[in-house]
């Protein structure tokens, strides 16, 4: 098909943490290939971060944007920018473009907004569905337009449109961010790099092993991590994946872990936490199937 190549792989290949069984990997190149792309059951895989996915794999296609789809033009639109006051509204990034080189680009062409995610592993598109962030800045803090591909068809909306909050877009699941447009303000490459050096400092104590990142969002505004903590889980153990030392918000595999003793986990301090918390932990890991 044009704009598509499809292989059957293990996608334990495409996540963080390096679990995951075989599916029919969809690469996808075209908003056209995608239109069709979506017309059987489908799942939507960006950078594998955030996920963990059954051993046995999943029986739906698993599209991965690829080509122009995963390349960002960050040429400023001459009609949506404007020089006078810095304002920058780039071309069509694509949904698979990796955000850490996007950043990388951004810092030196000295284009702030987006500056306090470094260090997220991602795509732009799970980053924006998820409203992906540190607390120096999140995703939607550097967003004009996100063009949007569902089964419905190809909708173009602004962060205006949607009731975007804290690690959530409100984009429903499945919905797949094919590319956006950046709003950025004309800064130096100094003064970003020095914001993102500050960013990255906070994530000096995080484990370097293979992890999806964050298991849970930080309820009420405290950290999560914090509280597994104090709750003693730090370095608890299912098979090969472990409760970091590091930071008690992260899983990590030792080796060799199934998504059995990840969920194993995950479930473990959901019961420990559970007294202590007024509402259930949130989940910021996404689950297949
Ligand atoms: N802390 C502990 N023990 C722990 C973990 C944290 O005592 O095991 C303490 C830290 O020492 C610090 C405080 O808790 O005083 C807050 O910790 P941290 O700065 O790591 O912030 P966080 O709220 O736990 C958030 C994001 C991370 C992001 C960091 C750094 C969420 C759920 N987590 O963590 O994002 O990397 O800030 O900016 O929002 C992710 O989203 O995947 C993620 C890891």
């Amino acid at each position: 098909r044009l704009g598509t190549r499809v292989e059957r792989l293990p996608l334990a290949r495409y996540t963080t943490i390096g679990v995951g069984g075989e599916a029919e990997i969809w690469f996808v190149e075209t908003l056209e290939a995608l239109a069709e792309a979506v017309e059987q059951p489908y799942r939507i895989l960006g950078g594998g971060s955030n996920l963990v996915i059954d051993d046995s794999g999943v029986p739906e296609r698993v599209i991965r944007l690829s080509g122009p789809l995963a390349k960002a033009d960050l040429t400023p639109d001459p009609e949506l920018s404007d020089p006078a006051s810095g304002l920058i509204v780039t071309g069509w990034v694509g949904g698979g473009t990796p955000l850490p080189g996007l950043l990388r680009k951004l810092q030196a062409l000295g284009w702030s907004n987006l500056e306090g995610t470094v260090g997220i592993p991602g795509q732009v598109g799970g980053s924006v569905w998820m409203n992906a962030g540190t607390r120096f800045g999140e995703m939607f803090d550097g967003l004009h337009t996100i063009e949007i591909v569902t089964p419905q068809g190809v909708r173009q909306v602004t962060p205006d449109d949607l009731n975007w909050g804290y690690r959530n877009s409100d984009i429903p699941r499945g919905h797949i961010i094919s590319r956006v447009r950046l709003k950025l303000q004309q800064s130096t490459p100094e003064a970003v790099r020095e914001r993102m050096e500050q960013a990255d400092a906070a994530r000096k104590g995080q484990p370097k092993m293979k992890t999806p990142g964050c298991a849970f969002k930080n309820p009420g505004g405290v950290s999560a991590g914090l509280l597994i903590d104090r709750a003693g889980l730090k370095g608890e153990q299912i098979g090969q994946a472990r409760i970091a030392p590091e930071h008690g918000n992260f899983i990590v595999n030792l080796g060799g872990a199934t998504a059995a003793d990840v969920l194993g986990l995950l479930r473990l301090v959901r019961g420990r936490l559970a007294p202590e918390l007024s509402g259930p932990l949130e989940l910021e890991y996404e689950i297949w199937p």
